[in-house]
This record gives structure tokens, C-alpha cells and sequence, in this order.
């Protein structure tokens, strides 16, 4: 298989080159994070006639936007029944309303600015191979229906092998979320609203009337801060780290003739298997996705590109070509419901959106309408289901999540030099943990020999890293900070680097 780690978005876009933050500004809204949150967020601000500032550590939309599979939809799964069960159908029907209505919005404001991205009206389908798994797909499309949503059961696909039956929701979507999005950061940069790049934000300090934000060279003192980093950066607020866990998935880009595919489709069974198209380049390209885990947690994600493409092997007959392969992760709440709106018990005027368990396309438009709304005084009609703030009055249930569970397996791992491997047992392309000078450290030697270590514990909580074979990097189990080789950060919570060893 060719080693290419770069998706279909990116690949098809230009790369983007907003300034540096330096010096203060002042500004109503300091937005964190510039992936579909965070640009939609400041959109939907400037919108509503305030001052926008829009802080992004890397370049605007390299994150986990630009390796999404971007379907736009409201069927998050078969979720409406177990939601309906959990909250009542007030609240299933909130979410379901509010996520309807995103698609909509994105509809809007893809016609009212012209925006050339690929949109296109779409089914999306949850399906099912097994006999057993009917009768729940059946109920989900009873339930979907009773809240007013757009589904329906359907028995045939266009996929390339036979389905028992699926849940099928009608007038969804699908587009290219960098070129959308963009569209979209240029409509926000002019005037009193700007975007920066390379702007880590790496503090936040309470003022009389707003917030203090610190990046790496210069401070923005705002009256709202959206905390948009995918996983919130600010720990003593809101309990994140015990309300979520991050997971990672993958990625096929590939052409095959044979097999025209109309709709987009995930399987009810594990492991997923998700199925888009997308034209690019004057091909039609199917994108191919799943095998999901914790981050972190495997170190042989190669395996997980491989298993997709044995997989593209068997259902297209070998007759494929494989164009890209990428892959990305997503955080995953407690009770699979979004976190949005203020950030903590005494923050005001700061928010959140995170949380999307891998359905982030709509959810961060239900997210900006939300905030937008707090932020201009008014209520959402939908944000007491999506609450950032909903378990804080019972602490115990996020003991149900294993979180602080793991994270405490890992902050001790993370202290025992449990390896007797040295640098001497390191094979060519292999990353690990070994003991360097009597301290355990993480090492990786390339193809041509050169070794890089690194200092193994997380710059967030002090969990230990693991090697992510299929993407060079080390990775945090617990909630998801990611580093290269070098020690750089590549993925939230954490704001500062780990340590590079020199040899
Ligand atoms: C494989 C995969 C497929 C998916 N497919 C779908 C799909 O088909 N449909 C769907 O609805 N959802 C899908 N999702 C989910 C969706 O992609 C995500 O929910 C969504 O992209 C998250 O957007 P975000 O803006 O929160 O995060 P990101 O896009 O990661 O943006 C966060 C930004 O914050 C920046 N940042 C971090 N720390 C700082 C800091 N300290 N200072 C400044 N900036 C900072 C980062 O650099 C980044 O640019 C998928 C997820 C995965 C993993
Ligand atoms: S991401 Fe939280 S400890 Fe590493």
C-alpha cells in the first residue's frame, strides 16, 4: 500500500496564510480554534455585528476538519431510541430538531454566498447485515419519525453487497469542508474581525468585564471567549478530562468504476464501515472509512489502513485503485451528547463545543447557533439538551465513563520503567518505549537510521504516550494530545510541547 497520510480535502485545496498574532488587541468575541467550530462560530458573530477575533495554533482547518469524512446529517447512528429513553421526548426531539435545522443554515449560507463546495443533497443510512439487528432498526425509524424527523426503513442499497435493511434519512447532505470553510474565514477577515494563525493560545486569565486570552506573543482581552480546540485547552473549568475521551479513525480515498455508489452509509455493526462519494481531480472517488479505537491505545494503526483495504479488496472484487488514505479523531462525551454552551459553573461569558462522538458536521452548526445566541442575549430554544454543564451536578455519573480511570492507569504507567528495551533493540521504522540514561523514554528510529526520543509523559495531565505507528507520532490515551516525532504538538488539550532528547 502507498504511504500517503494526507486526505481528499486537503489535497484538493490551497494552504492558507493568515498572519501571526502579536501585540493586544481588544476585541467582543475571542474565538479558540479554527476547525468547522470555530470558523462557523466567528461567521455566524461577525453575522450578528460583533468584533470577531479567531486565534488557531496551526493553519485555519488542518485539524480534525480537514480529515473528516463530512457527511451532514442528522441520523447520528441509532441513537433516537436510546436518547428518547434516557431523556424523554422533549429532549430527542430537541436534538433531532436542532441538528435538522443546522443542515438547513449550512444550506442557507452555502446559497447566500455562493460557496463552491461540492454540496450536495444526500440519504444517509445506517444499515444492518444481520437478521437480529431488524427489529431496533425498525424502532429507531418508528421513534426518528414520532420526533418529526425524516426517516424511513429501507431494505435495498446502491452499496456493493446486500443489505437486511437500514434506517434512511432523507434530505441530508455532503460536501468538501475545506473548500466551505474557506469560503467561509474569508467572509470573517475585514474590518474590526481577524484571523490569525500560528497563534497558540496557551493561558486565560479572568478580567472585571472579559477575559484576558494569552498566546505565545501577544494577549486579547475579550468580553466572550469560545473555547473551539476540539478537546477544551482550560482544565480547571468544566472537568473535561473526565467527561470525555478521544477516538481515532480511518480513511480510503479510492476509485472503483465498477461499482457506482449513491448515498452515504455507516453499518450498525462493528467495526464501522462508512461508505461517501466525493468527485475530485474528474473522479469519482468513494471514501471509504472506520475501524475506530481509544487514541492512543493502539500502537499498530497500520493495521487499521490495512484491514480497510483488505476489506476494499473483498466487497469491490480487487477491481479499486487506492488514491488517499488519512485518518482523524473525535471526542466522545458520557451520554454520546454534545457538549455546548458555557464552559463551567462561574464562567461567564465563556463557552464550549466539543464533543461530537464523529457527527461534527451538523453538531457544530447546532454549537455556533447556540453560542451565538448566548452571546447576543438570547435563548436557544435548543440548548438544554446539549448543556456543557450537565453533570456537574452528579459528579459520580462520569465515574461511569472509566475516564479518571484510565487516566490514573496511565499518569502511573507513565512513572514505571516497565520496558527493558534500549536504544540498541530499536529496529528501522519502529517507535517505542525504552530506557535511555535509567529513565523510560519514548524513541523512534526512521527508515534511514536517525533516532529521535522524546520525554514520555504528557504535557496535559502526565499521562504516558504511545507510539502511532501509521502516523509517526506519540499519542495520549487519555484525552487525546498528540506530538510528532520531534516532540511538537500536533492535536489538543495540551499547549506545550514535549520534551526532543538530544542523544
Ligand atoms: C474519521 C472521522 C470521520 C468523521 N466523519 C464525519 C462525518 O462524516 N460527518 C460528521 O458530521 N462528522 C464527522 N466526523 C466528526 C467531525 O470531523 C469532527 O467532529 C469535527 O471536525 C470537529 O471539529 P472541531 O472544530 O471541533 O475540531 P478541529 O477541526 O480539530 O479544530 C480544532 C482547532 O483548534 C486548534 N487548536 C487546538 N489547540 C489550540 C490552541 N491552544 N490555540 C489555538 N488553536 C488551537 C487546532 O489546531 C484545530 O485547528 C468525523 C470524525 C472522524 C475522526
Ligand atoms: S491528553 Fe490529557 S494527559 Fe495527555
Amino acid at each position: 500500500m502507498r504511504n500517503f497520510n494526507r486526505s481528499l480535502w486537503l489535497e484538493t485545496t490551497p494552504i492558507t496564510n493568515y498572519e501571526t498574532f502579536r501585540g493586544e488587541l481588544k476585541t467582543d468575541v475571542a474565538v479558540i480554534g479554527a476547525g468547522i467550530v470555530g470558523i462557523t462560530t466567528a461567521y455566524l458573530l461577525k453575522k450578528a455585528g460583533l468584533r470577531v477575533t479567531l486565534l488557531e495554533s496551526n493553519r485555519i482547518c488542518e485539524g480534525n476538519t480537514a480529515n473528516t469524512t463530512a457527511k451532514i446529517t442528522s441520523l447520528h447512528d441509532v441513537f433516537y431510541t436510546k436518547i428518547t429513553e434516557n431523556y424523554g421526548k422533549d429532549s430527542a426531539a430537541q436534538y433531532g430538531l436542532a441538528n435538522e435545522k443546522a443542515i438547513q443554515k449550512i444550506r442557507e449560507i452555502i446559497e447566500e454566498n455562493k460557496i463552491d463546495c461540492d454540496f450536495k443533497e444526500q440519504i444517509n443510512v445506517i444499515y444492518t447485515l444481520l437478521e437480529e439487528n431488524l427489529p431496533m432498526l425498525h424502532e429507531e425509524v418508528r421513534v426518528a419519525r414520532s420526533l418529526g424527523l425524516p426517516a424511513r426503513f429501507i431494505e435495498e442499497s446502491s452499496l456493493p453487497f446486500d443489505i437486511k435493511g437500514g434506517v434512511c434519512f432523507d434530505n441530508q447532505a455532503q460536501f468538501h469542508p475545506r473548500k466551505y470553510l474557506l469560503a467561509l474565514a474569508e467572509k470573517i477577515e475585514g474590518g474590526d474581525c481577524h484571523i490569525f494563525e500560528n497563534s497558540r493560545v496557551v493561558d486565560l486569565e479572568n478580567e472585571d468585564k472579559g477575559y484576558k486570552v494569552i498566546t505565545k506573543e501577544g494577549t486579547v482581552y475579550a468580553s466572550n471567549v469560545v473555547v473551539a480546540t476540539h478537546f477544551p485547552i482550560f482544565d480547571r473549568y468544566g472537568l473535561y478530562f473526565a467527561k470525555m475521551h478521544a477516538e481515532r479513525s480511518y480513511a480510503l480515498g479510492i476509485t472503483a468504476p465498477d461499482f457506482p455508489l449513491d448515498g452515504m452509509y455507516k453499518s450498525y455493526e462493528n467495526p464501522a464501515r462508512s461508505f461517501r462519494t466525493q468527485e475530485a481531480n474528474g473522479n469519482q472517488y468513494i471514501i471509504l472509512g472506520g475501524e475506530g479505537h481509544r487514541t492512543g491505545e493502539k500502537e499498530d494503526t497500520q493495521e487499521c489502513y490495512n484491514n480497510l483495504f483488505e476489506y476494499a479488496k473483498v466487497i469491490y472484487d480487487g477491481k479499486f485503485d487506492l488514491h488517499f488514505k488519512w485518518s482523524a479523531q473525535d471526542m466522545m462525551p458520557l451520554d454520546d451528547i454534545p457538549y455546548i454552551g458555557q464552559y463551567g459553573k462561574s464562567t461567564e461569558g465563556l463557552y464550549v463545543a466539543t464533543g461530537f462522538k464523529k457527527w461534527g458536521m451538523s453538531s457544530s452548526m447546532v454549537a455556533a447557533m447556540i453560542i451565538t445566541d448566548e452571546i447576543m442575549g438570547k435563548i436557544n430554544e435548543h440548548r438544554d439538551i446539549f448543556s456543557a454543564r450537565r453533570f456537574e451536578l452528579a459528579p459520580s455519573i462520569m465515574e461511569l465513563g472509566g475516564n479518571v480511570k484510565e487516566a490514573t492507569k496511565n499518569i502511573i504507567a507513565a512513572r514505571l520503567n516497565n520496558t527493558t528495551k534500549t536504544l540498541e533493540d530499536l529496529k528501522l521504522g519502529e517507535g517505542t518505549h525504552i530506557i535511555y540514561k535509567g529513565e523510560k523514554v519514548g524513541a523512534y528510529k526512521d527508515e534511514e537510521g536517525r533516532v529521535y526520543i522524546v520525554d514520555i509523559v504528557c504535557k496535559h495531565l502526565g499521562c504516558e504516550l504511545h507510539f502511532n505507528d501509521a502516523e509517526k507520532s506519540w499519542d495520549c490515551p487519555c484525552h487525546g494530545s498528540r506530538y510528532t516525532i520531534r516532540g511538537e504538538i500536533i492535536e489538543a488539550p495540551t499547549t506545550e510541547p514535549i520534551k526532543l532528547i538530544q542523544l
